[in-house]
């Protein structure tokens, strides 16, 4: 086990990145004065702002680059990379094309943070934005599976409402503070399997029975029994934990029920 070390310094280095517009500097708002402003004022390449928070009984200060989203800033923000110890990656949950931009934040990140152990240093919260409104073009599931399966953490946040936002940026700092003192800290690994999130995102969003098993209009009740097996297995309530597996379960059972009913023989 490896030996807990002080920190050597009380002082930690986050930055936010994120496509423009998504919402981080709302988030960092909400955090440091508890208020949100609904007007959209993009930020002009950087801004920075410290606040202070007590992780494991010791005063910490934090420095936080809110880096702007919109890529004419991409020269400012490069050299606000480096030595990052934490990171929020936002995404808007209203904006499909955000979600699908945090690949490229990573590889941006990579690129300018420094040597590779930086980054593989670099504790990274993935962040879906805006959850207030509705209308979600990235449900959780998609957003929680990406992030895990890339290693990093997950949180839904509203700055409108507050939601979440505390919970955020504390597990944050606790989680680049554990990391600078050597703490025994179990990586991020998937809760889920992709086939197990296929299989729930297949059973919820099915137009008809016949889409939600996978089985072609006219299967015989064969056909259709070892679709239901193959999927109850996968979704067993005792082997699944993923978010929206109950659900999808309790699905797949009347799914399969209403197709026996009309099935050949
Ligand atoms: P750049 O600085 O350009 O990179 O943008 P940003 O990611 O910092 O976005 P910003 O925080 O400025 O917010 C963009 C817009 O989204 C603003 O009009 C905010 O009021 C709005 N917004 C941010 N967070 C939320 C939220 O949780 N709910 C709602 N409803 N709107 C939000
Ligand atoms: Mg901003």
């Amino acid at each position: 086990m490896a030996e807990k070390r002080p920190m050597q310094t009380a002082r930690i280095k986050i930055i936010s990145m994120g496509d423009a517009e998504v919402g981080k500097s709302c988030l960092i708002k909400r955090f440091c004065e508890k208020r949100f402003v609904s007007k959209y004022m993009g930020t002009i390449g950087i801004d920075y702002g410290v606040t202070k928070s007590e992780i494991n009984g010791q005063e910490i200060k934090i420095n936080i680059f809110d880096m702007a989203g919109h890529p004419l800033f991409y020269e400012v923000r490069n050299e606000f990379y480096k030595d990052s110890q934490g990171a929020i990656l936002a995404y808007d949950v209203t904006s499909r094309s955000s979600f699908e931009s945090l690949p490229h934040w990573i590889e941006e990140m990579k690129k300018n943070i420094g040597p590779s152990s930086e980054a593989n240093n670099l504790v990274v919260y993935v962040c879906a934005t805006k959850i207030d409104i509705g209308n979600r073009k990235v449900d959780e599931l998609e957003g929680r599976m990406w992030a895990e399966q890339n290693g990093y953490h997950y949180f839904e946040t509203s700055a409108h409402t507050g939601k979440n936002v505390d919970e955020l940026f504390k597990a944050l700092f606790k989680s680049v503070v554990n990391r600078l003192e050597g703490a025994n800290v179990a990586p991020v690994t998937a809760a889920f399997s992709k086939e197990q999130a296929d299989a729930v995102r297949k059973l919820r969003t099915g137009r008809n029975d016949h889409e939600r098993l996978g089985v072609p209009q006219g299967a015989s009740r064969d056909d259709i029994n070892k679709a239901y097996r193959k999927l109850a297995v996968i979704l067993h309530p005792d082997k699944c934990t993923m978010p929206g597996s109950e659900e999808a379960f309790k699905i797949l059972v009347s799914a399969r029920a209403s197709l026996l009913t009309n099935a050949r023989h």
